[in-house]
């Protein structure tokens, strides 16, 4: 897992601007439903290269602190680079399902696009609530369904039908595994969560053309990268037509940019005050 996501880094870390211009408002309700304020710590789990975090910093003050940690190392030192001047936020390598903390040091958990990739969500959750005070707040964001989502399922639907098989396979955590709100629910619940609620943000994905889509997304999305770079270069250009066709059909321009449709879930609860 942190080998496949250690790979794709140097695409993160280049396009780590627009990955945080792209979902700039949905984070902020991201730090709104972990409760996010003045003299917070803060633990951002799957960071990445750390935009969500350093968007909490911008909000806990001279007091409060924050942790970015990934299970992959070198999507870690992107993060790392990218907080170097602000001694309020740190980094760590760990995985989500096996925290290095002590119990009750954070008073808010967030993770953007980081929950659907381990098996067990719901433990995963458990674990972050662990970690939280009493009364702590955990909020994670998700993608909404495929569909709604169409610049990153329509480049997952092109290698899935060259192949005759669904990309990625049922059997593989992908970015959709967290889709459905009533789903997403059931898993804060089980991970111990009250007073769960989850809100559905339409997130637009702009892009310069369709060719600059095309080039952006398998760079970022882990398992695509994976499958795409191990392809013959008559394959892999026979997805890129397949993919640009099927976008020409729903993109829509706007001025001198094309535009897809995007939507997240953002879910979030507290845990017990005592
Ligand atoms: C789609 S990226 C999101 C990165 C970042 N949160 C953002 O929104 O910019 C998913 C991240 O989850 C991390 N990840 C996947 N499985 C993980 C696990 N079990 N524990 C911790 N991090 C994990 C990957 O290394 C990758 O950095």
């Amino acid at each position: 897992m942190s080998e496949m996501w250690n790979s794709v880094a140097p695409g993160w870390e280049a396009s780590a601007e627009f990955v945080d211009g792209h979902l700039a408002l949905a984070t902020e309700r991201l730090l709104d439903g972990a409760g996010i304020g003045e003299g917070d710590d803060v633990l951002d789990l799957a960071a990445g290269p750390g935009g969500a975090g350093l968007a909490a910093a911008g909000r806990v003050g001279p007091n409060g602190s924050v942790v970015l940690s990934d299970v992959a190392d070198e999507m870690v030192a992107v993060a790392a680079r990218r907080a170097e001047a602000d001694p309020r936020v740190s980094t760590a390598v760990f995985d989500q399902g096996a925290i290095v903390a002590e119990d009750g040091q954070f008073d808010a958990v967030i993770s953007r696009h980081g929950l659907m990739f381990i098996e067990d969500a719901p433990g995963a959750v458990h674990e972050a609530a662990r970690v939280l005070r009493p009364g702590g707040r955990y909020a994670a964001m998700t993608w909404g369904p495929r569909d709604l989502n169409p610049w990153l399922g329509l480049v997952l639907d092109a290698v899935g039908e060259q192949f005759g098989v669904p990309f990625p396979p049922p059997s593989v955590r992908g970015p959709f595994s967290l889709d459905d709100p009533e789903l997403l629910t059931a898993v804060l619940r089980d991970g111990g969560l009250a007073g769960v609620q989850v809100e559905t943000i339409e997130t637009p994905m702009r892009a310069a053309s369709l060719q600059a889509w095309w080039e952006r997304v398998p760079k970022l999305a882990g398992p695509l990268a994976i499958a795409l770079a191990g392809m013959e270069p008559d394959v892999r250009e026979e997805i890129a037509q397949r993919a640009l066709r099927a976008g020409a059909d729903v993109a829509r321009r706007d001025g001198d940019q094309i535009v897809f449709n995007g939507s997240v879930l953002i879910g979030s609860g507290h845990t017990p005050e005592h």
